[in-house]
């Protein structure tokens, strides 16, 4: 059987001896929303640590830990801390954790993530809706024997973001008023941050956002079936724009500034997802 398979079965037997959750929505957590899970009703956690050939999150900041729980009603598990390419782990052990929560049951994956914003008109503390992403800068997840237990082999990615997702997150943006950007988002390995000229080229490819995660996690949920919904807090204005270096620190510091409002519009656009799924089901029945 397929090592990458027999991986995920075998982290997914580790888990199911622990925790008993079916979570209807997977949510992974980006920089600034660290602290999301004082929101759930959380139920139980599970640290990466605890979790057999689990890839573990090095980067400072990002815990590595699972966290199951409810938004209101909604069953949800959460990724504190995803698992970047940077860290020099396989494409396919960084789409691994995106994998596990599908197999515990989630039907839709929520990336929130912080990015550099190119777009027209934005500023540092934006929020932005992704709409659709550039991920030819990083490895495919699926290169490799597809497994088809997992997907097809050239699965189509032109709606790789939900668009009943999408109106989501936009009605929930101004039912609280809260301002929502909208634009594609472009994953490079990183992890140094790009240079003036890479963002130029950014911007005559049409990307708003740049960033150094989400879109191989995209790709993989999308292929094994998942609703996918993208949610970016726009950290910084990208490279070149302002005449002074990036700084890790300072994004972080606007990460944390706007995680309040970011929290607000994650927590009940997931309450909205909820009962969007409940009414598929109903349909279905
Ligand atoms: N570039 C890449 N990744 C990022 C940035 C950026 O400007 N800001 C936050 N993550």
């Amino acid at each position: 059987m397929d090592e990458v398979y027999t991986k995920l079965q075998s982290c997914f037997e580790s888990v199911k001896e622990k925790i008993d959750f079916h979570p209807r929505v997977a949510l992974v957590l980006g920089s600034g929303l660290g602290e999301f899970a004082q929101e759930l009703k959380v139920t139980a956690t599970l640290d990466y640590h605890e979790i057999e050939g689990f890839p573990v999150s090095t980067v400072p900041g990002h815990k590595g830990r699972y966290i199951f729980g409810y938004a209101g009603d909604v069953p949800v598990v959460c990724m504190q801390g995803r698992v970047h390419y940077y860290e020099g782990y396989p494409m396919a052990d960084v789409v691994l954790p995106i994998r596990l929560m599908r197999r515990m049951g989630a039907d839709i994956l929520f990336l929130t993530n912080a990015a550099g914003g190119i777009g027209q008109g934005m500023q540092a503390g934006d929020f932005m809706l992704i709409t659709g992403q550039i991920a030819s800068f990083v490895p495919s997840p699926l290169i490799g024997p597809n497994i088809d237990a997992l997907g097809t082999r050239f699965p189509d990615m032109s709606h790789i973001y939900d668009e009943d997702l999408q109106r989501i997150l936009i009605k929930t943006a101004l039912d609280y008023n809260i301002g929502l950007k909208q634009g594609v988002y472009l994953q490079f390995t990183g992890p140094q941050y790009e240079t003036p000229e890479e963002i130029s080229m950014c911007r005559i490819l049409g990307a708003d956002a740049v960033g150094m995660s989400t879109a191989c996690e995209a790709i993989a949920a999308s292929h094994r079936g998942m609703q996918v919904a993208g949610e970016t807090c726009i950290s910084n204005l990208a490279a070149g724009i302002l005449p002074r270096p990036l700084d890790h620190a300072e994004i972080q510091e606007t990460a944390d500034r706007v995680a309040p409002d970011f929290k607000k519009l994650v927590y009940a656009s997931i309450v909205q997802m909820g009962a969007y799924l409940q009414t598929k089901t109903e349909v279905t029945e």
